[in-house]
């Protein structure tokens, strides 16, 4: 081996350190990157909302889509024209067992998820657990008569 082989072996081995330096530092960006998006969401909040919790979060959240009363029947359901959860509420409860269950798990991926991307909806996710969605479809939503408005009742703590 002479001294230009050894050199270019070198310079060779240099680079590929190199390349991978370059790798590396690529491969900590993205999972500081990552990291960073991660705490931009941050997780629901453990500790589960009362049902008046629940009702005040309806009507901080949800009426300007969904109506006071949840029947998107006033001004401010306009938006939704008119699809009712007062309506589904008794639809809910005429249907059997497995079905409404069924029923009752959709409408908790659809709080968690959004619609169209939250295009249509916004996911509610990062605000409300699972837990929270769940107590929200049962307590609340199914709960909902028209003209009921929505609202925590004022002789209970939130
Ligand atoms: C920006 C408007 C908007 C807001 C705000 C909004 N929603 Fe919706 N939501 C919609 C639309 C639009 C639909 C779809 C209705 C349809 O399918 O006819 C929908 C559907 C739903 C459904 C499913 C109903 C079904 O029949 O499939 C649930 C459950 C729901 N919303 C819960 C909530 C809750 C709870 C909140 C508040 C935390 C909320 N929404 C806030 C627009 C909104």
């Amino acid at each position: 081996m002479n001294a230009s082989t050894l050199l270019r072996s070198a310079v060779w081995i240099t680079a590929q350190v190199r390349r991978h330096e370059a790798v590396l530092r690529i491969l900590a960006r993205s999972l500081l990157f990552l990291s960073a998006l991660g705490a931009a969401t941050p997780p629901a909040p453990q500790k589960p909302k009362s049902n008046n919790e629940l009702k005040a979060f309806f009507q901080q959240n949800c009426v300007r889509c969904h109506g006071q009363d949840g029947s998107a029947k006033d001004p401010e359901g306009k938006v939704l024209a008119g699809r009712d959860f007062t309506q589904s509420a008794k639809h809910f409860r005429d249907l059997s067992g497995p079905a409404s269950e069924r029923e009752i798990r959709a409408y908790i991926r659809t709080i968690q998820r959004g619609i169209l991307f939250g295009f249509t909806m916004p996911s509610w996710k990062a605000k409300l657990s699972v837990e929270d969605s769940t107590a929200m479809v049962r307590d609340i939503l199914l709960q909902a008569e028209e003209g009921k408005i929505i609202q925590p009742e004022a002789n209970k703590p939130l």
